[in-house]
Parts: structure tokens; C-alpha cells; sequence
């Protein structure tokens, strides 16, 4: 099938390609490069040894959507395209409105115009907030506690009102834990802009030499170590995921929600010493305050995944961190080096 990855060239949508590559479709990458690197594409012919197909562009644009999806008969569309950054979104709501929900408007018009009305969208364990309990079943209370988790939850709401209105419409809801680590290969990974604002990255970029040290936001948490907890999931994985989710949404045409998580959690001084171990680097840590908006724990009940989707992640800590820095340490500046 002819796959439409809105942000294909972004980091889940870049694994995501070459998972849908390797089951067999023709994904098409559909990006405006606002947060990620046109080099990504000859990583991706690299690895899946195919010609790229990739159109520029946004997807705010309705007609140039459309367009793209007539011209390539997309039979469905992973929309990973937004804006990620908790902390932007606090400084710049309005950049996040726009791009987040006034771009998904845009895509479900052109979805719609166009009668291609199979989506999977990437939704974010954001979307439960300040957890009453972990792990995290589907039917816990929603909140948001920042303008990016606010788009996120009204996205999924905008998506549960089309399906009210149009029963054609059919659609798979991820919701994301914390998604890291890199293509095995060392070629396509995490890129962020400026100094990370998340674990993983930061940790690889200290281990490479990159950063002096790891501030650990809290270390008097009500947890084991006293750090906060996350369900850390493999990028290739949540990729898989994707792959799955389309399949069911193709061969049943029922709509779901589901967590992709691995259903355990870690804390940060988990990860930095997994790091230290595949990498053979220090990783120096200083205890610094608690980060705004952060909770304890944060751990997925992922067993509806495995039920509806037929999926559960394989890779461990150890293949995260061990991904994760082969990618930091073959591309120390990213993409922008290439
Ligand atoms: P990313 O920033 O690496 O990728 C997003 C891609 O979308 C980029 O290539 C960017 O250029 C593109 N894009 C943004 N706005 C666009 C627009 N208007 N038109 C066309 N392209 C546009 O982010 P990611 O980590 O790959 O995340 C993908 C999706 O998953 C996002 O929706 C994000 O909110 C969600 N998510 C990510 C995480 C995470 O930790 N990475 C966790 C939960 C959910
Ligand atoms: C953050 C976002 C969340 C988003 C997710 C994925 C916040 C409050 N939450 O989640 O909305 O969906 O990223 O993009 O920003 N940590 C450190 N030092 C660091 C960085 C992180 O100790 O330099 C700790 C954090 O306190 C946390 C853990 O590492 O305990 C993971 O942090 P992070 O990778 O930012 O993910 P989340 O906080 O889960």
C-alpha cells in the first residue's frame, strides 16, 4: 500500500519508513523540514536501498495535501507532523495551536475530500497527566498540563467526534511512552535542536563529550532510587507498532486507541547506568531541582496493544542505550554533519 507519513522525515517517522518499507509498502514522506534534516533522506535510501519518495511541503496547506494524496492513491496516513517541545509550547502556545490542531484540521479536510479515511495518529502518554496510579490502562482519566499535551488531547477528541459523524472514517490512536534509542544501523536516530530537553539524548551527548554532565531533575521522588520513572520504549519497536496498527485497521476496519509502551519502567540513574555500561564512558550526574510539570512515575499498562495489535516491544534497556549511542557517537552533531 502507498503510505502518507505526515513528519516521515522526523525521528519516529524515519524508523517508521523503514519498518513500512520492510513489510512491504511504498511509504510517502510528506515534511516540511521545521524540525528535521533533508539528510535523513539518503539515510533512509541507504538503508532500505529504495528511492526515497518525499514531497516538501505543509500540512497546513489543504490543496497541496490533497493533492499529494490523489497523485499517489495513499490508501491511508500516519500523521506524526506537530510540534513536540513541552516547554516551547508553554512560551509560544499559539505556534503549537496552529501547527498541532489548526495542520491536523488541514490533513482530516484533505482526508476527507480525497475519501482516504484510514489514519493513525501519534497521540502521547501526555494525554494522562499527573497519573492517579501506574501502570496506565487506556480508560485513565485524561489531563493536560501544558499547551503541547493540550493539543494532543483535543487532537484525539477531534478524531473521536469524526468517527461520531462518519463511521468510514477509521482510525488507530498510539499513545507513545518514551520513545529513544536509534536505527541499529547508527544511521538514522534522534536529532534534536540545541541542547536536549529529553533524558536520553542528553545522557549520549554528556557520554560523547558532547555535555559535562547530566542534571538529574529530583532525586527525592517516592521511587526505588528516588529518581523519576518512565516506560523507555525502542524507536524500532514503536515503529513496528505502526506497522501493526495499520494492518488491523485494514483488515477489520475498526477503530482503537492503545498505548505503545513496554510496560516497565526505569528510572533516570537506570539509564545512566545502562549508558555508562554499552558505551564504556562516564556519564557524571549532579541532583538538581525538579523539573516544573514532571511526575514520579509514568509506566503504560501495554496490554491492549497486545490483544488488539497483536504487538509488544522486544528491545531492552540495554538495546536502547547500546542504539542510542552508536547513533551519538558515529553522527556527534546530528544530521547537520552530513
Ligand atoms: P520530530 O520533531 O522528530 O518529527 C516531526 C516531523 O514533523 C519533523 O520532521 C517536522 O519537520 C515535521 N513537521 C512539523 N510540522 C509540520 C508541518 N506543519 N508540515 C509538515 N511537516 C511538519 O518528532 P517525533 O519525535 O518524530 O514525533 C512524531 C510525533 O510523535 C509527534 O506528533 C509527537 O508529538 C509525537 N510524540 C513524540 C514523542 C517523543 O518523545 N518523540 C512522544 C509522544 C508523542
Ligand atoms: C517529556 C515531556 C512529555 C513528552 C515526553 C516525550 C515534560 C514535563 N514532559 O516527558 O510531555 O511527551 O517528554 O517528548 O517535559 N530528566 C533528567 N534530566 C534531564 C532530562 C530529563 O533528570 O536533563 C528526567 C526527567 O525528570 C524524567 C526523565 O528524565 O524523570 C525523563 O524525562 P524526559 O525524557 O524529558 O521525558 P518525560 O519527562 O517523560
Amino acid at each position: 500500500m502507498n503510505i502518507l507519513l505526515t513528519g516521515g522525515a522526523g525521528y519516529i517517522g524515519s524508523h517508521t519508513y523503514i519498518a513500512l518499507a520492510e513489510a512491504g509498502h511504498t511509504p510517502v514522506i510528506l515534511d516540511n523540514f521545521s524540525s528535521s534534516h533533508s539528510a535523513v533522506l539518503d539515510r533512509l535510501l541507504q538503508i532500505s536501498g529504495k528511492q526515497v519518495i518525499c514531497e516538501d511541503g505543509d500540512i497546513c496547506d489543504r490543496s497541496f495535501v490533497e493533492d499529494v494524496i490523489k497523485r499517489y492513491q495513499v490508501s491511508a496516513v500516519i500523521h506524526f507532523a506537530a510540534f513536540k517541545s513541552v516547554g516551547e509550547s508553554v512560551s509560544n502556545p499559539l505556534a503549537y495551536y496552529h501547527n498541532n490542531l489548526g495542520g491536523l484540521i488541514s490533513l482530516l479536510e484533505a482526508m476527507d475530500a480525497t475519501k482516504c479515511r484510514t489514519l493513525v495518529y501519534s497521540s502521547s502518554a501526555t494525554v494522562y497527566g499527573d497519573p492517579v496510579s501506574v501502570p496506565i490502562t487506556e480508560d485513565f482519566p485524561r489531563m493536560h498540563t501544558n499547551p503541547y499535551g493540550h493539543t494532543k488531547l483535543v487532537g484525539e477528541d477531534m478524531l473521536a467526534a469524526l468517527r461520531v459523524a462518519n463511521p468510514d472514517w477509521c482510525i488507530g490512536v498510539l499513545r507513545y511512552f518514551n520513545p529513544v534509542g536509534a536505527h541499529p544501523s547508527g544511521l538514522i536516530g534522534e536529532d534534536p535542536n540545541g541542547v536536549p530537553s529529553n533524558l536520553m539524548p542528553y545522557v549520549t551527548q554528556v557520554a560523547v563529550g558532547k555535555r559535562a554532565h547530566l542534571n538529574v531533575f529530583g532525586n527525592n521522588y517516592p521511587t526505588p532510587d528516588g529518581t523519576g520513572i518512565r516506560d523507555y520504549i525502542h524507536v524500532v519497536d514503536l515503529a513496528e507498532g505502526h506497522v501493526a496498527a495499520l494492518r488491523v485497521l485494514q483488515e477489520r476496519g475498526e477503530s482503537f486507541t492503545v498505548n505503545l509502551g513496554t510496560g516497565k519502567g526505569y528510572s533516570v540513574l537506570d539509564v545512566v547506568r545502562a549508558t555508562e555500561q554499552v558505551s564504556g564512558q562516564l556519564v557524571p550526574i549532579r541532583m538538581a531541582h525538579r523539573r516544573p510539570g514532571d511526575v514520579a512515575e509514568c509506566w503504560s499498562d501495554p496490554s491492549s496493544a497486545q490483544k488488539i495489535l497483536g504487538w509488544c516491544a522486544k528491545k531492552s534497556l540495554n538495546d536502547m542505550c547500546a542504539d542510542a549511542w552508536r547513533w551519538q557517537q558515529h553522527n556527534p552533531n546530528g544530521y547537520s554533519s552530513c
